[in-house]
């Protein structure tokens, strides 16, 4: 999970838990809902809009208007695409179809009118979509998924074939030390507690369990509310296979600090970086 979005969705939501404090203190395992936790622990759709709007006009200078994406879930990131511009469309593949229909209920349909603009295909994201877009983005660390090298390689050549000539493809990574520890780690919201669970990690393959876990103020909690066997990919890794898959140039984003060293959330292009403990980036591959 992206830690930077868990750092700025905390902000946001203890400003909300303030507001609604005395609702939000009843949730307990057993009436709170595994995806709107999952939202507000780690992700925060409208940064990643300003984000992929500023690199997108800094390489092409024009607004991105097609989003796809991919792994999208709840299709969070979709609505929140199509709500900030009137003429944006979105697509959003995912594989898990309760996901899907949970995220159309409340995320899409909400739009009304320009829930038009947003299609939900229950697709492969190694499969093809048209029209093509000018931006695909696989967010939260979701190509982990893909195991072997030969597959991220096809995987990231789909989504070139995807992209218009105009077009950018958007990955966020983990990385640092910790990111490969076996460790928990502990997010405290006004009304629960998100737990990112790292399992131990094969020396030899990358391979990995993770785990989110949702701890409530009742002793309750939902655990393994979201489950992933992951390759753990390291930063050359990823940008060789861009390259390797036809991409014309790679682009780092790392994240800044604030006075007491955290994250703080804005994304600066770099050509190196120190290996912190913890960090997060995007990688940006222009086909
Ligand atoms: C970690 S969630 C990502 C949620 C959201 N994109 C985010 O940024 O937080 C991973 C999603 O990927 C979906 N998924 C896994 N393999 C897939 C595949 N090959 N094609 C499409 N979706 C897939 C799962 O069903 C799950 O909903």
């Amino acid at each position: 999970m992206s830690q930077a979005a868990q750092q700025k969705a905390k902000a946001k939501d203890s400003k909300k838990g303030k507001k609604k404090k005395n609702k939000k203190a009843k949730l307990t395992a057993r009436n709170a809902n595994k995806f709107v936790l999952y939202q507000r622990s780690v992700q925060e759709p409208e940064a990643d809009v300003r984000f992929l709007t500023r690199v997108y006009k800094r390489e092409y200078s024009r607004l991105p208007m097609q989003l796809r994406e991919d792994f999208c879930g709840t299709a969070y990131l979709c609505s929140e695409w199509v709500r900030s511009h009137p003429e944006r469309t979105a697509v959003g593949l995912d594989l898990d179809e309760p996901t899907l229909e949970w995220g159309h209920e409340h995320n899409i349909a909400p739009l009304g009118e320009d829930a038009e603009r947003v299609s939900l295909l229950k697709k492969d994201v190694l499969e093809a979509t048209r029209p093509r877009t000018d931006i695909a983005v696989a967010f939260n660390f979701s190509y982990c998924i893909f195991q072997q090298r030969s597959l991220m390689l096809k995987y990231m050549k789909a989504v070139k074939r995807c992209l218009s000539p105009a077009g950018m493809f958007v990955l966020d990574i983990h990385g640092g030390p910790e990111s490969l520890e076996d460790m928990e780690e502990c997010t405290e919201f006004s009304d629960f507690t998100y737990v990112w669970d790292q399992g131990p990690i094969d020396a030899l393959s990358n391979i990995t369990h993770r785990a989110i876990h949702f701890r409530f103020k009742d002793g309750t909690q939902m655990k393994n509310a979201f489950r992933y066997h992951w390759r753990i990919w390291g930063m050359p890794e990823l940008c060789d296979l861009m390259v390797e898959a036809g991409y014309r140039r790679v682009d780092i984003y790392w994240e800044g600090y604030d006075k007491d060293g955290e994250g703080n959330g804005i994304f600066r292009k770099v050509k190196t970086a120190e290996n912190d403990e913890s960090w997060i980036a995007y990688v940006v591959g222009f086909p």
